[in-house]
């Protein structure tokens, strides 16, 4: 539904301090006027660099997000990160619930939705929630269930729907090569788009550029999310431009 792409890089937990700035100059020297009419452009980067990348980016049309908030404002909470804190470095996105946080750190849908619920109603950032079926789901035809369910279980009550964006990522897709076939992400993100019309829906999963084209053109998908090959500078700038 959003009428620009909007195309979001995860760097992960990927690039030492070296790396995380050399890849921010190169995307700031890249990206010109002409970008902003196609694309909104959002990186983010791990915790400890979103200071210097909000330095190197000051001057240029990307915004930046972050990987993950806590579900609550500045207080005692060991090793987490405020949304304020991601406020102050210029944060405007925060991605919640990406499927390795769920898989591998026990992240729950339940504790998405809180987050979800304190950023739509303490802060001015944008939630980016993530959602995706295995392979053994899909191979079994339920991935429309699985996701709606996700979906359902991820948003707190009330959310509000003109803040939100959805990211579409099969698991099984994450990291690995594989895509979904066009078919598939046409017949999800429809499916998507009926049961949230005024979302904003990105595809993630194996994003390249050979692909990026297609999938940008597909039905219901207003953007990519994009993680290995937002590393590459000018890979990842031929996907913007794909848009
Ligand atoms: P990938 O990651 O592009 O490397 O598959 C996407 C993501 O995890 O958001």
């Amino acid at each position: 539904m959003a009428v620009k792409k909007l195309i979001v890089g995860n760097w992960k937990m990927n690039l030492d301090a070296v790396g995380a700035r050399d890849l921010a100059t190169r995307l700031s020297e890249m990206t010109d006027d002409s970008l902003r009419e196609v694309a909104e452009v959002v990186v983010c980067p791990t915790f400890v660099h979103l200071p210097m990348v909000s330095q190197v980016l000051l001057a240029s049309t990307i915004k930046l997000g972050a990987q993950n908030c806590a579900p609550r404002g500045l207080s005692a909470l060991t090793g987490e990160v405020a949304s304020q804190q991601l406020e102050e470095f210029g944060c405007a996105y925060v991605l919640l619930g990406h499927s390795e946080r769920r898989a591998l750190l026990g992240e729950s849908s339940a504790t998405v939705a809180e987050k979800v619920r304190h950023i739509q109603d303490h802060t001015r950032l944008t939630p980016v929630v993530c959602v995706g079926e295995s392979l053994d789901v899909r191979e079994q035809g339920g991935e429309k269930a699985f996701v709606k369910a996700q979906l359902m279980d991820s948003l707190p009550e009330g959310v509000d729907h003109t803040r939100l964006v959805v990211a579409y990522e099969p698991f099984w897709a994450i990291g690995t090569g594989k895509t979904a076939s066009l078919d598939d992400i046409a017949a999800m993100h429809g499916f998507l788009a009926d049961l949230l019309p005024e979302v904003t829906l990105l595809y993630g999963g194996s994003v390249k550029v050979d692909n990026a084209a297609d999938i940008l053109k597909t039905n219901h998908v207003d953007g990519v999310l994009v993680g290995g090959a937002s590393l590459d500078a000018d890979a990842f700038e031929r996907i913007i431009r794909a848009a």
